[in-house]
């Protein structure tokens, strides 16, 4: 078995310097063995602050270093594809942040490709790694739900600096030690791909889809940009593979201080699942009367920003389950694909079926 896992961290911008690197830092199992980025300060700025010597420009350089055995990509989201193809056919094991890619296709194509090489491959769909995910995830298929009817999800956050590429109204909030986010990384589209839908849609769908199981089949979105070069407003409604129909709206528009909210609702047959993200709470109410309140998560457990690239090593040295698996991220991206569809269309957007029947 592995006793040290070497990884290189791919992106030294803002979530790589704030939380993986840290988190990868602390890990007694982790070597933190090289960094790379196009950008020269950025990368001194990080390789400095966290000791790393071995340092590149090009991600592929460090791929074919044999330096690591594994790497963290967080980049921004248009990079992914090309980034983690690449590291995956250097043989090494890849921790690829959210948005997984733009498109569909690609998604499954990394799935395959790291199926086929024996890789592991994770989405860094953080929310999957709290305690309520796990037990919502127990209960809708343990059948507490009976069979799913509707979900409705409510996701309001504070992102709208990072889409006019003013990252610098939020550094009271976040702190950035190292590094806010580059200007463009979620303002441009060609660097994306959008804005709330692929930067925070994609959280919220994602726990849908993994809490219940199933895959989207038809989307059908209206988004609205105001004056921005990507969508700060989303209100999507789309049906599941088994029949059950379900709403998402999201906008990106609070500001510092204003609490957050992020409800997600699921309604069977049998009762309905009361899941909050942000503030931590869980309850189910069956039609029974049957009431349950799991424990609240502590602000400890509500974002636990190091569980994705601690479930990488531990897969590296053969500890636990992947939470986050490309495979089951593929629905994630067929939804976001189909929405942004939908949306410039104006009309619903079907998914694939024989996409859906490939990762059942
Ligand atoms: N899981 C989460 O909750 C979470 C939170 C924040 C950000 N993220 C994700 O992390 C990623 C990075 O976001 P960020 O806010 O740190 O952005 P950022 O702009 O701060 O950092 C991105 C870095 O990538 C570098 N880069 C660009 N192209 C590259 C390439 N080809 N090879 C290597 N490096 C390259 C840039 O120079 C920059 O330093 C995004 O995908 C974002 O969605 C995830």
């Amino acid at each position: 078995m592995t006793e040290v896992v070497r990884v290189g961290v791919v992106g030294t911008g803002w979530w790589a310097t704030q939380f993986h690197l840290p988190a990868l830092q602390e890990n007694p199992s982790v070597a933190v063995a090289a960094l790379a980025d196009p950008d020269e300060h950025r990368l001194a700025a990080a390789a400095d602050r966290f000791g790393v010597r071995s340092r590149f420009l090009d991600a592929g350089d460090l791929f074919a270093s044999g330096q690591v055995d594994a790497v963290v990509v967080a980049t921004p989201h248009a990079t992914h594809y090309e980034l983690a193809k690449g590291a995956l056919a250097c043989d090494l094991h890849v921790l690829c942040e959210k948005p997984f890619v733009l498109v569909s296709d690609q998604a499954r194509e990394l799935s395959a490709m790291a199926r086929a090489r024996g890789l592991h491959l994770l989405i860094g769909h953080t929310y999957r790694f709290t305690r309520h995910a796990r037990q919502a995830r127990a209960m809708v298929r343990d059948g507490r739900l009976g069979d799913l009817l509707f979900v409705s999800v409510l996701f309001a956050s504070m992102v709208e600096a990072y889409y006019r590429g003013r990252p610098e109204e939020y550094s009271e909030v976040f702190g950035f030690p190292v590094t806010g986010p580059g200007r463009r990384t979620y303002s441009d589209p060609s660097l994306s791909g959008g804005g709330q839908a692929q930067t925070q849609v994609t959280h919220a769908i994602d726990m849908v889809l993994w809490v219940t199981g199933r895959r989207p089949t038809e989307v059908h979105a209206y988004m609205d940009n105001r004056d921005l070069a990507v969508d700060l407003v989303d209100a999507v409604a789309y049906r599941l593979d088994n029949g059950a129909v379900g709403t998402m709206g999201s906008t990106g528009s609070l500001r510092p201080g204003q609490s957050q909210q992020q409800e997600l609702r699921y309604y069977g047959t049998e009762g309905f699942l009361l899941q909050e993200l942000i503030h931590g709470q869980l309850s189910f109410h069956g039609n029974d009367g049957t009431v349950e309140v799991v424990d609240p998560l502590s602000d400890d457990e509500v974002y636990p920003a190091g569980a994705t690239s601690a479930c990488l090593v531990d897969l590296i040295m053969g500890s636990t389950e992947n939470l986050a698996d490309a495979e089951s991220a593929v629905a994630t991206v067929e939804f976001l694909e189909a929405a942004y569809a939908s949306a410039r269309s104006g009309r619903p957007a079907s998914i694939g079926s024989h996409a859906a029947a490939e990762h059942r």
